[in-house]
């Protein structure tokens, strides 16, 4: 099979491994950008892992030397748009449908940018909870130097994650930026050596899957909703969320609190408390 005959099935690959779904963009000689086949089968790979119970956080990587080199210029664009405005819009939302059921799924999500992050790219790195990039890896707004403005949500993920000059000068300028710097400017959390990337977001994962996971879901939906809202809308949603919380699982709070208060076995400011030792 020559590399143009990629299935559908085959634009994203991934494997479970001890409670982290590894998820790939698979178009290596298309340096993973986006086309219609990938953003549809990247829902379906998403919407298997997300209540598997196997699953307990999702890593979202490429293989080959691209995270994602944005959206597909020949597929995404030319052959949509020499369709009309219905096919158009019908691979918006495939795209647009699957960042955002990234941007609210029900386990922790972890960007792990390997290599080029590019435009589109931007919207399933905002819609990961963390962000890790190699010091090697390249993000650009690229939109500019083939004449359009970074829509698909990219200038949205700029001002929400980028200080006002700062995302002025990457949308306009055009050039690139490497990991250290989006680190710097608040893109990802931080940046390793590529050596080192995926042992580094490993010890993330690992940590993530000792947390109790209905506190992990309510704390991450939160993060992203209090920040559109006044103080007094976030102090009432946040009384309203835990509750909630307490609905599907009551029990982890107490446990945690019998192993610190009464047992005195850990120390919340230094880490979790055992999670095996709770009822169901
Ligand atoms: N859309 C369509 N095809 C692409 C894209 C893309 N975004 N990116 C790479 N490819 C294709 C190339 O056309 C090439 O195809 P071919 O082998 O059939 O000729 C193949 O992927 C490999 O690309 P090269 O350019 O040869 O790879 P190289 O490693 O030299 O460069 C780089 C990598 C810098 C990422 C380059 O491919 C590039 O500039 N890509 C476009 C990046 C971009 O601007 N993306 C769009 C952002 S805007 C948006 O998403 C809305």
């Amino acid at each position: 099979m020559t590399k143009t005959d990629r299935t559908e099935e085959e634009t994203v690959a991934y494997t479970i491994e001890g409670g982290v779904a590894w998820v790939k963009f698979n178009r290596p000689e298309k340096r993973n950008c986006m086309n219609p086949k990938l953003n549809r089968q990247m829902m379906r790979v998403l919407h298997k892992l997300e209540y598997d119970d196997s699953v307990g956080v999702l890593v979202l990587t490429g293989e080959g030397t691209s995270w994602s080199a944005g959206m597909d210029l020949k597929e995404y664009f030319r052959e949509t748009e020499a369709k009309g405005l219905g096919a158009i819009r019908e691979s918006q939302s495939e795209a647009y449908g699957w960042w955002r059921r990234l941007r609210w799924y029900q386990k922790p999500t972890i960007a792990m940018v390997n290599g080029w992050c590019f435009g589109g790219g931007y919207g399933p790195l905002h819609a990961c909870d963390l962000a890790f990039a190699a010091e090697e890896a390249q993000f650009g707004l690229s939109e500019i130097n083939w004449g359009i403005l970074p829509g698909g949500g990219a200038t949205k993920v700029a001002t929400n994650l980028l200080n006002m000059r700062n995302a002025m000068y990457h949308a306009m300028m055009g050039e690139n930026i490497d990991g250290k710097t989006a680190a710097e400017w608040g893109l990802v959390n931080e940046a390793v050596p590529l050596a080192s990337l995926k042992d580094r977001v490993q010890e993330v994962a690992s940590t993530l899957l000792q947390k109790n996971p209905i506190a992990l879901k309510a704390t991450k939906d939160a993060i992203r909703r209090v920040m559109e809202m006044t103080y007094d809308n976030a102090e009432d949603y946040l009384i309203r969320a835990q509750e909630a919380a307490n609905f599907f699982d009551n029990s982890g709070r107490k446990e945690g609190i019998k192993q610190f208060i009464d047992e005195k076995t850990y120390k919340p400011g230094l880490g979790a408390y055992d999670k095996s030792r709770q009822a169901e």
